[in-house]
């Protein structure tokens, strides 16, 4: 009786700990960080066309086909409804109405949430993507799937092209006397209301993505196909990459690193939660 139940705890624990593997990754651990997310989640972050990448200006293609964007709602003070802790990033999500399209995209896209990637504060860099080998403090990924699959998530992350995701670098503001500028002021006022994992915080209305996108050109950007930076790291983005950072100070960087942890109350602030950089795909530009 004893070896029997011996044998079943045994069994039981191989099979939780083969389904942990398959569905917990981190950025922590070297168990579960990105080290091994290849061997955990071969599909898809063993693939061929994944992100992020060093992005190199003199290598870049100009293609005429890259022309503006247009965006849809970004200027709405409403449109952002809440704020979430998912244990690996901050994610805002948006309320439904906000579109892309323009920018080389052959269809509209409805945007669904924008996350962050940083480091360890402002001194130690997170943005996913480099230029010239150079890494931003921290990276703004706003995601959105084409609009004709409705929001169905199957469907578009079996599509090579069924996710855009615009990417935008943040750097500290030269002059970091205040906290600026207010719309980020405004938005890390929630990261108190998101300590742990799952937490979840209602958004009153206030800022808009423009608010927080201020002072970008949003003319001038960067284009490749590559994947979800996280697992499991689908093949289905068309990402854009622009130019210009948005510029934050330094207290307000920050705090991304010094408030939110991965868990609960006993558990590590979420630091350095980006993924290095992966092979080259080929760069476009306008
Ligand atoms: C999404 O699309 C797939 C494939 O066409 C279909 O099987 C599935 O039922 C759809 N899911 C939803 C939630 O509509
Ligand atoms: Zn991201």
């Amino acid at each position: 009786m004893k070896f029997l139940v011996t044998t079943v705890f045994v069994a039981w624990i191989l099979i939780s700990s083969a389904q942990c593997a398959s569905n917990t990754w981190c950025y922590h651990l070297p168990t579960c960080n990105e080290a091994v997310w290849p061997a955990i989640v071969p599909l898809y972050c063993d693939g061929t066309r994944q992100s992020p990448i060093d992005i190199v200006p003199s290598d870049a293609k100009p293609d005429p086909e890259l022309t503006q964007f247009t965006f849809h709602n970004f200027d709405s003070k409403s449109a952002l409804e809440s704020m979430e802790n998912t244990g690996q990033t901050v994610k805002v999500n948006f309320k439904s109405g906000m579109t892309i399209s323009g920018g080389g995209l052959s269809e509209p896209y409805d945007s669904l949430q924008f996350h962050l990637h940083w480091g360890n504060g402002a001194s130690h860099a997170g943005s996913e993507h480099t230029v010239d080998g150079k890494r931003y403090p921290m990276e703004l990924h706003i995601v959105s799937g084409k609009s004709h699959y409705n929001g169905n998530l199957t469907q578009t992350i079996a599509d090579p092209t069924g996710l855009s995701v615009l990417g935008f670098f943040i750097e500290e503001m030269s002059n970091d006397e205040i906290e600026e500028p207010a719309s980020w002021k405004m938005l890390t006022s929630y990261l108190g209301s998101i300590l742990y994992k799952d937490d979840s915080v209602l958004m009153e209305p206030g800022i808009s993505l423009d608010d927080l996108l201020d002072g970008v050109d949003r003319t001038n950007y960067y284009r490749y196909l590559g994947s979800l930076t996280s697992p499991d790291c689908n093949e289905a983005v068309v990402w854009t990459v622009f130019k210009e950072p948005i510029k934050v100070s330094k207290d307000l960087i920050d705090l991304f690193s010094t408030t939110v942890h991965i868990s609960d109350s006993s558990s590590p602030f979420m630091i350095n939660n980006y993924r290095n950089i992966q092979p080259m795909q080929p760069v476009m530009t306008n």
